[in-house]
């Protein structure tokens, strides 16, 4: 069995917005939450806008924070992100040969593909708040997925490749989700597909896979499906995914930290 922890939207921020919650505080709490409920777990996976504004200083805090972790922690990128100045924070973090900040974690029974969905350089909003996989990128994956043909996959990316029921986020959903799902469909290992993006928990199929989203640690997506301003959203309490993987299973929790009721200290 694998145990994976999701973080997404950490939104970490250095001067944080006025009015909104405190990004800092709101991970360490949740980082100490897992360390106490979820110290099992094989991994912590951030799946992107890691920061609000891509600057280093809030790269630089992310950083510091991530000392509290208990666990791996492996980071990815969002549209709120800069390629360029999270490398120079984080310049460990595995990049595939065009420097994309792609990985694959192998479990005894599982493969993670960690995927870059971030559309820049050049940054340019808000296009580049959509996501895209270049050429390239769906190369990696597809040879990803071709050595380990037999094991299952389980695909990371922060956008979304299909649409999610929020017009303003569908509208800066994956911008070539075709091309991601006839890669994928070339494979028959792709167990499931985790995002972020939206600040919301959703679930559900498309094209016959399964896939969840969750929840940000800071605002969540208010329940209004003909909305198109993205930037609105509700201080709906912080949450992080926990899923299970079995041969037989995948079971996919949130974990609403701030009201779980269980007591850390
Ligand atoms: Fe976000």
């Amino acid at each position: 069995m694998s145990k994976i922890i999701v973080f997404t939207d950490t939104h970490m921020a250095i001067n944080p917005r006025k009015g909104r919650p405190e990004p800092n505080a709101r991970l360490a709490a949740g980082l100490k939450h897992v360390a106490t409920f979820n110290a099992d777990a094989d991994c912590i996976i951030f799946c992107g806008d890691l920061t609000h504004e891509g600057d280093a200083p809030s790269y630089g805090l992310l950083q510091s924070r991530l000392q509290d972790a208990t666990l791996p922690v492996h980071l990815m990128l969002g549209n709120h992100d800069n390629r360029e100045a999270f490398r120079a924070t984080f310049p460990d973090v595995p990049v595939d040969e065009g420097g994309f900040i792609q990985q694959v974690i192998d479990l005894p029974d599982l493969r993670l593909i960690l995927l870059d969905t971030l559309f820049g350089p050049p940054y340019e909003y808000p296009a580049s708040h959509a996501g895209y996989l270049c050429e390239a990128r769906l190369a990696w994956l597809d040879r990803q997925l071709t050595q380990a043909a037999n094991k299952p996959c389980c695909i990371f990316m922060h956008h979304p490749p299909h649409d999610t029921g929020f017009p303003a986020m569908d509208q800066i959903k994956l911008r070539n989700g075709d091309e991601f799902y006839a890669c994928i469909e070339r494979h028959s290992n792709v167990k499931h597909l985790i995002c972020g993006h939206v600040h919301r928990t959703i679930s559900g199929t498309h094209r016959g896979l399964p896939f969840s989203v969750f929840k940000s640690t800071v605002g969540q997506m208010p329940m209004q499906f003909t909305s198109l301003d993205s930037t609105v959203e509700n201080d709906e309490p912080a949450a992080y995914g926990i899923v299970f993987f079995t041969p037989e299973s995948t079971l996919v929790h949130t974990e609403d930290y701030e009201i779980s009721g269980l007591e850390t200290d």
